[in-house]
């Protein structure tokens, strides 16, 4: 067996979580990411046979049975993550129609699964069924996303049409918009059902007042949709109290969708 501590999913992992917490996105414990694992390549590192404990997830996933996750431990402090990997992170099997996460490695001290865990698994089937590639759901913090959500309607497609006036690759990078959830508690699977549903529909769900799901095929991918947003949304908060004199118009937009071959959710653009 190799060592899990060089396995390059868990090397990226360790390297994600302390940039995200570089850029402010996730103080104290904020924030929580799932990675879905090829079972062949954790084999490498691990008897997947062996199971250090079963641990009840409180919902059903049939679709996720049998699939291996790195998830974040609850309670784990981003910047914490990369120097004791093996209590902040854990790897487990879906198990029993989803409602059993087995345990293979990883939440040493008796730590457990991110609490927004019906929310990660629930995307990730909500993603599967529509993107195969898709590896990843992560959640994070960031200030200008949570600060326009005190001030903005929370109508999607107002929500997005701002985002995409705020820079020029924003309908580029994520045509299908951006959905928004109103206040809600988290950590549950009411949330994580809701969130699911918008999914099928957007890479990007946004929580108003808490902050924002990003769904992709790797780590990077979904990084670079919610840096994107972050960005556009400290644009916004920079300019929404002045005169606007110019613009991104509709027109600009179609233009965009023709240069770089996307095509913006139906019925956003005029
Ligand atoms: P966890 O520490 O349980 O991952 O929760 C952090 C968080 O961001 C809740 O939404
Ligand atoms: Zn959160």
């Amino acid at each position: 067996m190799k060592d899990i501590l060089t396995a390059p999913f868990l090397r990226e992992m360790m390297r994600m979580t302390s940039n995200m917490y570089a850029h402010g996105w996730d103080e104290r414990n904020g924030g929580n990411i799932s990675l879905l694992l090829d079972e062949d390549e954790v084999s490498e590192y691990l008897d997947t046979q062996c199971v250090i404990k079963d641990i009840p997830t409180g919902f059903e996933a049939e679709e996720l049975e049998g699939k291996c996750f790195l998830v974040t431990a609850t309670g784990s402090y981003f910047k914490n993550i990369e120097y004791d990997p093996a209590k902040n992170l854990g790897i487990v099997k879906i198990a029993d129609k989803g409602k059993t996460a087995k345990l293979l490695w990883g939440y040493r001290n008796g730590g457990s699964f991110t609490s927004e865990f019906p929310a990660h698994m629930m995307s990730h089937a909500a993603r599967l069924s529509v993107d195969p590639a898709n590896r990843v759901i992560l959640h994070c913090h960031p200030d200008n996303i949570l600060a326009m959500t005190y001030v903005h309607s929370l109508d999607e497609r107002e929500f997005t049409r701002t985002l995409w006036r705020m820079e020029t690759e924003c309908v580029v990078v994520f045509p299908e918009g951006i959905g928004v959830l109103p206040w809600m508690v988290c950590g549950t699977n009411e949330i994580g059902q809701a969130t699911a549903e918008k999914m099928k529909t957007s890479r990007l769900v946004v929580w108003a007042q808490h902050g924002i799901y990003g769904a992709g095929k790797d780590l990077d991918d979904a990084f670079g949709l919610i840096e994107t947003v972050e960005k556009a949304a400290g644009i916004y908060l920079k300019i929404a109290h002045l005169p606007i004199l110019n613009t991104i118009t509709d027109e600009d937009m179609r233009l965009l969708e023709k240069r770089f071959g996307v095509k913006a959710r139906e019925g956003y653009l005029d």
